[in-house]
Order: structure tokens, then C-alpha cells, then sequence
């Protein structure tokens, strides 16, 4: 038996914890993905969960969007953040400990959460439902985090910091900040409270956070995957270094003030929905360059997206990110919000971006880490990464495809007025006539679930095949030093 020295062991990379994470990531993608398939059969079948409270859609609802956002989504973005600052920074993680406190600290948050939002314990606030003790283990955790990753920067070996770590570096200080300012109440009891913010400053503050957890955690963060694993995977150099300084800058600036596209025609002054949509639109420049220069990364190796399935993964979500920051800035205009709004077509937005952009990026992502994490050189099953792929795939076509068809009918429907300005539809009726699409994004969603068990399977046979190996660091080149 070798006796592991603090010597030899900051000789080596801190993968115990980044396997940890990725195979938690695995499990929370199957259960909220599961809970997406139950609630979505709950708007077919009303009674499907036989009334029973806890298991009501106004409460599952809230478990998926946190299982899948913040314990599937949050668990990959600290294995890949871990795993790559290390490789980047030529070092191990400044603190096995800390980044420890972080996994089990995180995986509490997600099981109280568990726990609560079932139990209807709710601020109420969307995507912020937790209550105020959670919030504040969330937040301590959150600072661990950051005391990790960026004292693992400061004990670099090398002088470049690598851009993935930007996008990374700029999450975790915009969450911290996002969460600490929008979850500020004033508890009443253990278990409720109430906002720090009345009115529409607190609707204002709400969309400023909410708007800003899909542009950093949703996007930012997973930028920082795709920087570091496109390249990897397909061997190639980014497309252009100076286009992701670019990207990184512009798009972290112009976040920050498109939160009101998600109020307008509120009672938001009219100037603050016209900076958010102007803003809005601006952001589709920078969504795309940074689109672009993923996909161009491919450039003279195109070929091996032929039989490349886990490149295929990181290259079909970008395209699907392409379509949601095309999407997003047309519904940001207030013409076009007085339609989709309200309407299932803000589902179907939604759904593209994070089933096409977040959910790939993520799989393709953890494809290639899980193996590297056992020891080995590939996935217990090719054909079946492949298989999932194509499952995948066509779920999105026809989770979105059918979203966007029955949003733009039910947003027709409800405004189709009479020559005598009588309603030319009762709302039952658009319900009605909105049935034959929740069938087909039951369906769609039910695939692209099923790609996750076949997943979970891949990785579980993965792990058992191989084992958990100590990868050396290597040395730096005196010339990066
Ligand atoms: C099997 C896959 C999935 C299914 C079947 C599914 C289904 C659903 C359903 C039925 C809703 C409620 C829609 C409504 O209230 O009208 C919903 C909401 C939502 N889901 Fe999913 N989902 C899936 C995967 C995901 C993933 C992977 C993410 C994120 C990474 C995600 C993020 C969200 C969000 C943010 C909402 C709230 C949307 C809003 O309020 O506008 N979902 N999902
Ligand atoms: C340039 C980028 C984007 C812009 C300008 C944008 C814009 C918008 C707009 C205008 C809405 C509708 C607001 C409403 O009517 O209530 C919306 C909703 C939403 N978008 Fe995007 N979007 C972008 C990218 C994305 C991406 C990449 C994702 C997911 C990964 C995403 C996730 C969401 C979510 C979760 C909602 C629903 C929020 C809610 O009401 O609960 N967006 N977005």
C-alpha cells in the first residue's frame, strides 16, 4: 500500500471531488428530468397524482426547474470548473478540505430543497423559491466556492489565465451577488418570510436576478465548458483567442440590463422595458460570436463529427444556443412579448435553451470527463452515447416544435376579438385546442429523459469497469511559467 505524503499528493490533480460531482450531476439529471416528464403529464391529466398536496403541479413544478437548474446543471458546472481549473492553472485545488464543505454543503442545499418545495415551503419568488435558511447555507457555500476556485487561480503555475476560467470566475462572483441581493427578506418564522422589496421594485429586483441565473449560470458558465471541452474533443485551437476576450466582455456587460424584457407592460416604467429590450437585442451579438467561434473551432475538422458523438453533442448545443439567443431577443420586443407572452411559447424558448443548449453542452461534457475520471480511455458503451444522442435529439424537436406551434395559437386565439369587441374565444376553448400539444411534448420529453437512463447506465458501467486514478500534473514549459 503506497502512504500518500502531502508531497506526492500536490503532485497529482484533486479528482475525488470532481467525480463526485459529475456522477451527482448524472442522478439529479434523471430525477428532475423525471419530474419534467410527471408535471408535464399533469397538464394532460389533471388528477394524475390523485390530489394528493405534495405532489400537486404548483408544487413539482418548482422541484424540477431547481432540480434540473440548480442540483443537475450546478453539479456539472462544479465538476467541469474544478476539473479545468486545475488543468488550466497547472495546479491542484488550493484546498481539498474547502472544496469538500463545498460538495457536501451544496448537496444539503439540494436535499433540503428536496424537502421544502414538496412541502410547499416557498418564498414564492421563481427560481428563488428556497426559504431564508437555505439561502443562507447556499451563500456561505457559495463563498467556499469562490475561495477555491479562485485561490486554485492565485497558486497557479502558469502566468495566462485561461478564458474558460473568466467565464467561470464571472459566474460564481454574479451569483453571489445576484442571490445575496434578491434573496434579502425579513423572516417571520423558520419557514417564511417576507421580501426585502415591495412592489415593483421587488418585481424589478426579482427579473434582475432571475434574467441574470439564465446569463450566468445558464449561459456564462457553460461558455466556460464549451471553451475548454470543444477544442479538447475535436484537438483543435479555439477558432479565434481575441474573438473570446471579446465575447466574454460584451456579453457579461450586457446582461446585466436585459432583466426587464421579462416585465413589460407592467406597471415597470416604460423607459426601464425599453432599456431591457434594447439591451436585448444588443445581446445577440455577443450570444453569437460566441456561438460562432465554438463552432468555427472546428474548422478542417469537420469530418469527425461524422463519427464523433460526444463532439456531436457539443456542437448540436451550440446550434441550439444560436437558436435560443436569436429567439430571445425577437421576444424581448414588445410587440412581438404582447404575443408570446403568457403562452407556451415562452416553454418552448425555454425548453431550447435548456434542453438543447444546457442539456448537450452538459452531456457532451461529462461524455468526455466520466472515462478520464475511471481511468480509461472511452465509455463502457460508443453506440450508446450515440443512441442517446439521436433520442435526445429528436425529444427537443418535439418538446419545442410543439411549444412554439400551440404558444403562437393560444397568443392568436386570445386576442381574436369580434366585429362587436366580443372575444372571438373563451379561454377553455384555447385550452382545449392546446391538448394535442402537451401530448407531443410529453412525448418529446419522455425521449429525451430516457436519454438520461441510458446515460445513467453508460456511466454506471463506466465506473464499474474501471476505477478512480490520480492523474500527475504535468510539468510547465519554463516559457508559460
Ligand atoms: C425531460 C425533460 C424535461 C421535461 C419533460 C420538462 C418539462 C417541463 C414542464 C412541463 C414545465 C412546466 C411548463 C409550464 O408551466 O407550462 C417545465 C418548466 C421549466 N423547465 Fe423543464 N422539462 C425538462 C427538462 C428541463 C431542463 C433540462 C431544464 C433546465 C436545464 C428545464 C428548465 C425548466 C424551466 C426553467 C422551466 C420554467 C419555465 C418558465 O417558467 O417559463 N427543464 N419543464
Ligand atoms: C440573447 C439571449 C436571450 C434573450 C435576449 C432572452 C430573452 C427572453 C425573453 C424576452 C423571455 C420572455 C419573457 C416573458 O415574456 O416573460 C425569455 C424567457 C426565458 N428565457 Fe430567455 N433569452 C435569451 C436566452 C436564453 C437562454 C440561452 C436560456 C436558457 C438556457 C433562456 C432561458 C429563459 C427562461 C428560463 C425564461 C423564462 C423565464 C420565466 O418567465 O420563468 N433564455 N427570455
Amino acid at each position: 500500500m503506497s502512504v500518500i505524503t502531502k508531497a506526492s499528493q500536490s503532485a497529482v490533480y484533486n479528482d475525488g471531488v470532481v467525480r463526485w460531482f459529475a456522477i451527482a450531476a448524472v442522478v439529479y439529471g434523471v430525477v428532475g428530468m423525471l419530474v419534467g416528464v410527471i408535471i408535464a403529464a399533469q397538464m394532460i391529466w389533471p388528477d394524475l397524482t390523485a390530489g394528493i398536496p405534495w405532489l400537486s403541479f404548483g408544487r413539482l413544478r418548482p422541484l424540477h426547474t431547481n432540480a434540473v437548474i440548480f442540483a443537475f446543471g450546478g453539479c456539472v458546472l462544479f465538476a467541469t470548473s474544478y476539473y479545468i481549473v486545475q488543468r488550466t492553472c497547472h495546479t491542484r485545488l488550493i484546498s481539498d478540505k474547502l472544496a469538500w464543505v463545498t460538495f457536501w454543503g451544496y448537496n444539503l442545499v439540494i436535499v433540503l430543497a428536496v424537502i421544502t418545495l414538496p412541502l410547499g415551503i416557498t418564498s414564492g419568488k421563481e427560481y428563488a423559491e428556497l426559504e431564508w435558511p437555505i439561502d443562507i447555507l447556499l451563500a456561505l457555500v457559495w463563498v467556499l466556492y469562490a475561495v477555491v476556485f479562485f485561490g486554485t487561480i492565485s497558486i497557479r503555475k502558469v502566468r495566462h489565465i485561461y478564458v474558460a476560467n473568466w467565464f467561470f470566475g464571472a459566474f460564481i462572483i454574479a451569483v453571489a451577488l445576484l442571490h445575496i441581493v434578491n434573496s434579502a427578506a425579513l423572516p417571520v418564522s423558520w419557514t417564511d418570510s417576507y421580501s426585502a422589496y415591495a412592489g415593483v421594485q421587488d418585481a424589478m429586483v426579482q427579473w434582475w436576478y432571475g434574467h441574470n441565473a439564465v446569463g450566468f449560470f445558464l449561459t456564462a458558465a457553460f461558455l466556460g465548458m464549451m471553451y475548454y471541452f470543444i477544442p479538447k474533443q475535436a484537438e483543435r485551437p479555439i477558432y479565434s483567442y481575441r474573438l473570446s476576450i471579446v465575447h466574454f466582455w460584451a456579453l457579461i456587460f450586457t446582461y446585466m440590463w436585459a432583466g426587464p424584457h421579462h416585465l413589460h407592460y407592467t406597471a415597470l416604467p416604460d423607459w426601464t422595458q425599453s432599456i431591457g429590450m434594447v439591451f436585448s437585442l444588443i445581446l445577440l451579438a455577443p450570444s453569437w460570436g460566441g456561438m460562432i467561434n465554438g463552432i468555427m473551432t472546428l474548422s478542417g475538422a469537420w469530418h469527425k463529427l461524422r463519427d464523433d458523438p460526444i463532439l456531436r453533442f457539443l456542437i448540436v448545443s451550440l446550434s441550439f444556443y444560436g437558436m435560443s439567443t436569436f429567439e430571445g431577443p425577437m421576444m424581448s420586443i414588445k410587440t412581438v412579448n404582447a404575443l408570446s407572452h403568457y403562452t407556451d411559447w415562452t416553454i418552448g424558448h425555454v425548453h431550447s435553451g435548456a434542453l438543447g443548449w444546457v442539456g448537450l453542452i452538459s452531456m457532451g461534457s461529462l461524455y468526455y470527463l466520466i472515462p478520464r475520471l475511471f481511468g480509461q480511455k472511452k465509455m463502457f458503451s460508443v453506440p450508446a452515447i450515440e443512441l442517446h444522442f439521436w433520442v435526445a435529439v429528436i425529444g427537443i424537436v418535439l418538446y419545442i416544435a410543439s411549444m412554439w406551434i400551440a404558444g403562437v395559437m393560444q397568443g392568436l386565439m386570445w386576442r381574436s376579438i369580434n366585429p362587436d369587441g366580443t372575444l372571438t374565444y373563451t379561454f377553455v376553448e384555447a385550452l382545449s385546442a392546446t391538448y394535442p400539444f402537451y401530448v407531443i411534448r410529453l412525448i418529446g420529453g419522455t425521449l429525451y429523459f430516457g436519454g438520461m437512463v441510458i446515460m445513467l447506465w453508460n456511466v454506471i458501467m463506466t465506473a464499474r469497469n474501471g476505477r478512480p486514478v490520480d492523474v500527475s500534473i504535468p510539468a510547465v514549459n519554463p516559457a508559460h511559467a
